[in-house]
């Protein structure tokens, strides 16, 4: 019987067995079956096979692997015996020349490069305009008799984002959220042809446009001589060791990427923590009464909301409950061996966050329980890498206290100003894909408090 104990890279391994699993259709794999219901796929095989187990997807044999143990050797190995590789199909759709996509010295530098847009100094100077535009677009919700929360928070989290990345250039919204919204669509499909009649292909096209519009931006701002602290900024002012700039097509690709980093992940978290809330009432009254005291008007910092820390732990639950990146990427350099089975080289490794976010520590997982984040539980302490809703290690996600400070912000100016309840009879049924978020984009009676 093969251990679960997590091994080190192995000298010879060909007497290991492969992880117990299917390969499914010949081509298709299991493809089909993942992308149809990611989450129940995951804990299905699970329960027949354990935290790891190989399955046949995106045209690749791949291995699923769960718990804090598995996110700790996936980190650990970056670069020493795995690295990134997405599908072929969201390789094309995210752009080759961005973070998501570089690897060894590259990614490190292009990492160093937009790490000091997120800077606890940066987020702090960030809270005020956050605060503008949030206040600006629930000030305009309520104008409507219900609202669908995903399109209608989507131009709200869309300005933030485009504040971060082009600071005060113009941007034309209207234009740009609908080709956002077709362009992330695409980002896993099982058929990654790009023709008008497939979602990718339509994705596709959408980037193409975006790329555009971005395209001038670039134009205009390249010949400045000082640039904005932006992030496209910091993109057009960098030089390499022979003095020469990044190639336009990569400012454009990492233009694009923090768009949608910055963009979707925050969305579908916002619209999943409302549903939450309008469906757990004992929660949504003691965030409430959290924030009771607290004047509409007043401005809110980021130390005022370090004084929140059940709406942080009501954040940190639904970022648990329901992951928004549900799985990590990564593929084998060489062979290795990991709890007992050999994963040859070349195969895709799954590091399953859904699957992690199930596993030991934490007790009746399928439950929403911001209890287990609190002092006394502390279910989230009791071993490092058990929730990993950002990843972890070299490639930890860059925009995470910038996320969690504009959650944050949207929600404590929802308590404090206005109530939503569910328009009955919608479709809450949970959309794995692109993001996991209720099939009906969650419609609700927003008003006035
Ligand atoms: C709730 C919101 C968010 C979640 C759950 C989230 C999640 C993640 C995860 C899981 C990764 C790691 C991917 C991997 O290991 O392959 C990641 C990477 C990244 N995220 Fe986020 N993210 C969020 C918001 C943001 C925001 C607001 C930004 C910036 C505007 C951002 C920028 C990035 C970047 C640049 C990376 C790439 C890091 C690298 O490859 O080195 N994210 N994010």
């Amino acid at each position: 019987m093969p251990t679960t104990q997590p091994d080190t890279v192995a000298e010879d391994l060909s007497h290991l067995p492969l992880p117990p699993g299917a390969e499914g259709l010949p081509l298709l794999g299991e493809t089909l079956a993942f992308l149809r219901a990611p989450g129940p796929f995951i804990d299905e095989r699970r329960r027949r096979h354990g935290d790891i187990f190989r399955s046949h997807i995106f045209g690749s044999p791949t291995v699923f692997l769960s718990g804090a143990e598995a996110s700790r050797w996936v980190f650990a190995g970056e670069n020493k015996f795995l690295h990134v590789r997405w599908g072929y199909g969201t390789r094309q759709v995210l752009g080759l020349q961005a973070i998501p996509q570089l690897t060894g010295e590259a990614h490190q530098a292009r990492r160093r490069l937009l790490a000091p847009h997120f800077t606890q100094a940066m987020v702090r100077d960030f809270v005020p305009r956050m605060q503008s535009i949030a206040t600006r677009h629930l000030e305009r919700w309520v104008e409507h008799p219900e609202v669908t929360v995903l399109s209608t928070a989507s131009t709200l989290v869309l300005e933030v984002a485009l504040g971060l990345i082009l600071g005060d250039t113009p941007v034309d919204l209207r234009r740009v959220v609908p080709l956002v919204e077709r362009w992330v669509k695409g980002l896993f499909s099982a058929v990654p042809w790009d023709v008008p009649f497939t979602v990718h292909g339509r994705s596709m096209a959408a980037r193409r446009e975006l790329r555009a519009l971005l395209e001038q931006v670039v134009v205009e701002r390249e010949h400045l001589v000082e640039q904005p602290r932006d992030i496209l900024g910091s993109l057009l002012s960098v030089r390499d060791d022979e003095g020469q700039p990044l190639s336009r097509e990569a400012v454009l690709d990492e233009t694009l990427v923090q768009l949608l980093a910055g963009h979707d992940t925050t969305l579908h978290s916002l619209t999943n923590l409302v549903w939450l809330l309008a469906e757990h009432p004992e929660v949504l009254q003691r965030c409430r009464e959290e924030q009771r005291g607290a004047r509409v008007d007043e401005p809110l910092t980021l130390e005022g909301m370090k004084e929140m820390p059940y709406l942080h732990q009501v954040i940190h639950e639904a970022l648990r409950h329901l992951p928004p990146v549900s799985a990590l990427p990564r593929v084998t350099t060489r062979d290795v061996a990991y709890g007992g089975y050999r994963i040859p080289q070349g195969w895709t490794l799954m590091l399953s966050v859904g699957g992690t976010h199930r596993a030991s520590p934490w007790t009746e997982p399928e439950r929403f329980d911001p209890e287990r984040m609190g002092p006394e539980r502390a279910e989230h302490r009791k071993q490092s890498n058990a929730l990993i809703p950002f990843g972890g290690g070299a490639r930890v996600c860059l925009g995470q206290h910038f996320a969690m400070t504009e959650m944050a912000v949207v929600l404590a100016l929802m308590l404090r100003g206005y109530r939503w309840e569910l328009v009955p009879g919608q479709d809450l049924s949970l959309a794995p894909l692109p993001f996991p978020h209720p099939r009906g984009g969650l419609r609700v009676r927003f008003s006035r408090a």
